[in-house]
């Protein structure tokens, strides 16, 4: 169970999931942020690459908790830095790795359901991996560090939607920043399935998982799943625009140049695991999108 005077230590944790993180961690225990962006006042430096420095600050911190979040997530970035990739989504996961075995404490590190080949309609928790690009085979290579504790939770996300206006770097605010550019007809894939993943629940989730002190693989998205033109549609229609702004459907082939990483068809997550453990920690994806358009101001 947290305890108030615990330490809980979260890398990489200035990005999209880092902000609900923080929120859900910060009145219950003693958290240390960090990441390589200082982007907030509550943030330390710490790169995750940096053995030397990990060493430093976990020995200085003494962490009760690793909470393992930093990435490089840009999956285009990826393909064309694969020594890059694997150095920080891999090997930055071995550094921290080494406090938490060294002293038997939980380390949670989140995964993402681009570990699968999509070949398959839907995954859970013991699908076999088959990661395609070099983003999901670094992040998989992250995995089978993290497995390897005594003590650790893997957590795959789905498709992160989160981090309002200022932090959101992928789907949602790709489409909101078109529209706020003055697109008047949105191109949007309808052959990539997957399952939205509210950053405000995984949250709520990798709580309750180090509280209840459980260990292994669990799923972490949302219930349901779309493509990403049922996504886009959803939030017109959220955002009162179905009318003024109008959606094309397109095949991946359309976007080739720009979105160049292999993805799969499928990433479609079922939470078989967390559901059994709590049914209310997984919610149906259009609800929680819904709950982000309004939680922010987008300027629309
Ligand atoms: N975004 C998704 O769709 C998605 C889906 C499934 C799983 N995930 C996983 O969820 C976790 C959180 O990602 P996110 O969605 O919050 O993405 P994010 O916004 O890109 O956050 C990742 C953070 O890690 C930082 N970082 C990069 N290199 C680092 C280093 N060497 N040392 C310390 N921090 C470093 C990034 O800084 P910079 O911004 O400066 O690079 C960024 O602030 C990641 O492990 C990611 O693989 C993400």
């Amino acid at each position: 169970m947290i305890k108030k005077n615990d330490v809980v230590l979260i890398t990489g944790c200035g990005g999209m999931l880092g902000e609900a993180v923080y929120s859900q961690f910060k009145d219950v225990c003693k958290v240390f942020a960090t990441d390589i962006d200082l982007n907030e006042s509550w943030l330390e430096h710490l790169d995750v690459t940096d053995h030397n420095e990990v060493k430093i600050l976990t020995e200085k911190i003494k962490p009760d908790y690793i909470l393992h979040l930093a990435a490089l997530t840009d999956m285009e970035y990826c393909e064309l830095n694969p020594k890059e990739s694997y150095t920080v989504n891999a090997g930055g996961v071995e550094n921290l790795a080494w406090y938490a075995h060294s002293n038997n404490i939980p380390f949670l590190y989140i995964s993402t359901a681009g570990i699968f080949d999509g070949k398959k309609d839907v995954y859970n928790e013991l699908d076999k991996p088959n990661p395609q690009s070099i983003y999901a085979r670094s992040k998989y290579v992250g995995e089978l560090v993290a497995k390897s504790l005594s003590k650790s939770i893997v957590l795959r996300a789905g498709w992160m939607v989160g981090g309002g206006p200022k932090k959101d770097k992928k789907f949602v605010n790709k489409v909101i920043k078109q529209i706020q550019n003055g697109c008047k007809e949105l191109f949007v894939v309808d052959d990539k399935l997957g399952t939205p993943c509210y950053t405000y629940d995984l949250a709520k989730s990798m709580f309750y998982l180090l509280n209840e002190e459980k260990t292994g693989i669990f799923h972490g998205a949302c219930e349901g799943s779309g493509s990403r033109y049922d996504v886009a549609e959803f939030l017109l229609e959220k955002l009162g625009l179905k009318n003024k702004i109008k959606l094309t459907k397109v095949d991946s082939f359309y976007f080739k140049k720009e979105f160049f990483a292999p993805r799969p068809y499928s990433e479609k997550l079922t939470n078989i695991k967390l559901k059994e453990l709590n049914s209310e920690l997984t919610r149906d994806w259009k609800q929680c999108l819904g709950e982000y358009l309004e939680k922010f101001d987008w300027k629309v």
